[in-house]
């Protein structure tokens, strides 16, 4: 396990010498088997594979969300281990912000205040600065990113074309347990109450799926038949449902171009979210 960035960019470094890939995988731990179906991809596709595991404090808009977000390091790097990972990087918060909060930052432009944006202001910001840090740790590199973060995975995205950094970012299908529930690490703060409930977000995901497969066009009747399911299903707050443009998270009216259904809610203290691309008929 490494803690500073100057080793682990000599370690990138010293692999890409020797005409070695080298893959990222930026998570902030918990590792579940949504993190480990990103680095088997990594570990497949790459030849030095970097994991990086931390909970990076300037994307929590809520402190109480921070202070409860899962912590193991000890089963994290197990697990790293048994995936043959080469280099965990586990920064602490003074390596990743020496001087306390940053006060450059990276401005995720619009993309970054719609939907997740509006809802936890200043989230993106502190995605997209973290994540330009870990590219710099790592260097030239591809990087692996989940599909379930959807609009994390478009930032980034535009985060790599509008600064010019040396990484290609490569999408990873969603994992599901096996009612459609999308792995998350704050799925083990659920109450069993709650765990049945949060199944309601893949449901209203898959109706929405269905009814773009049938020939509906119209966004407004998809975003309807979710907010419908997950109204009527108990202990559940709706946060938004929506149907968004692929590319610029912008919500449409009439599905013409690649699109993709989202859905956030509340389930007691715990916020989930989910997406699903639509299908073009
Ligand atoms: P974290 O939530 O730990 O997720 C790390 C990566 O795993 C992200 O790319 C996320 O989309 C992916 N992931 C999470 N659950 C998944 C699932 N069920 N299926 C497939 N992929 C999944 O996302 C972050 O950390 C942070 O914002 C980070 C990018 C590390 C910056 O701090």
């Amino acid at each position: 396990m490494i803690r500073t960035i100057t080793e682990t960019l000599a370690a990138a470094d010293a692999a890409r010498a020797e005409g070695r890939t080298v893959g990222l995988v930026p998570t902030m731990g918990a590792l579940h088997e949504g993190h480990v179906s990103l680095i088997r991809r990594a570990r497949a596709e790459r030849d030095l594979v970097i994991v990086s595991v931390f909970v990076n404090p300037t994307q929590f808009t809520d402190p109480d969300d921070l202070a409860s977000y899962p912590r193991d390091e000890e089963r994290d790097l197990a697990i790293a281990r048994a995936e043959g990972v080469d280099v965990v990087f586990a920064p602490s918060v003074e390596e990743m912000y020496p001087a306390a909060a940053p006060e450059v930052t990276v401005d995720p432009g619009p993309l970054g205040e719609r939907l997740e944006g509006a809802s936890r202001p200043g989230h993106f910001r502190g995605v997209a600065t973290v994540v330009a840090k870990l590219f710099h740790a790592a260097g030239p590199c591809a990087a692996y990113f989940g599909e379930k973060d959807a609009q994390q995975l478009a930032v980034v995205r535009r985060l790599v074309r509008d600064l010019s950094f040396r990484v290609e970012i490569v999408a990873c299908p969603t994992v599901r347990e096996a009612d459609g529930l999308a792995m998350s690490s704050r799925n083990a703060r659920l109450t069993a109450e709650q765990r049945e409930a949060a199944g309601c977000l893949f449901l209203a995901l898959t109706e929405a799926a269905e009814l773009a497969r049938g020939g509906e066009r119209d966004a407004g009747r998809l975003v309807a038949a979710m907010a419908r399911e997950i109204g009527a299903t108990p202990a559940v707050r709706l946060d938004y449902a929506a149907v968004v443009d692929e590319e610029t998270f912008e919500q449409v009216r009439t599905i013409e171009r690649p699109a993709r259904a989202l859905v956030a809610a509340w389930f007691g203290q715990v916020r989930l979210i989910d997406n699903l691309a639509l299908p073009i008929a």
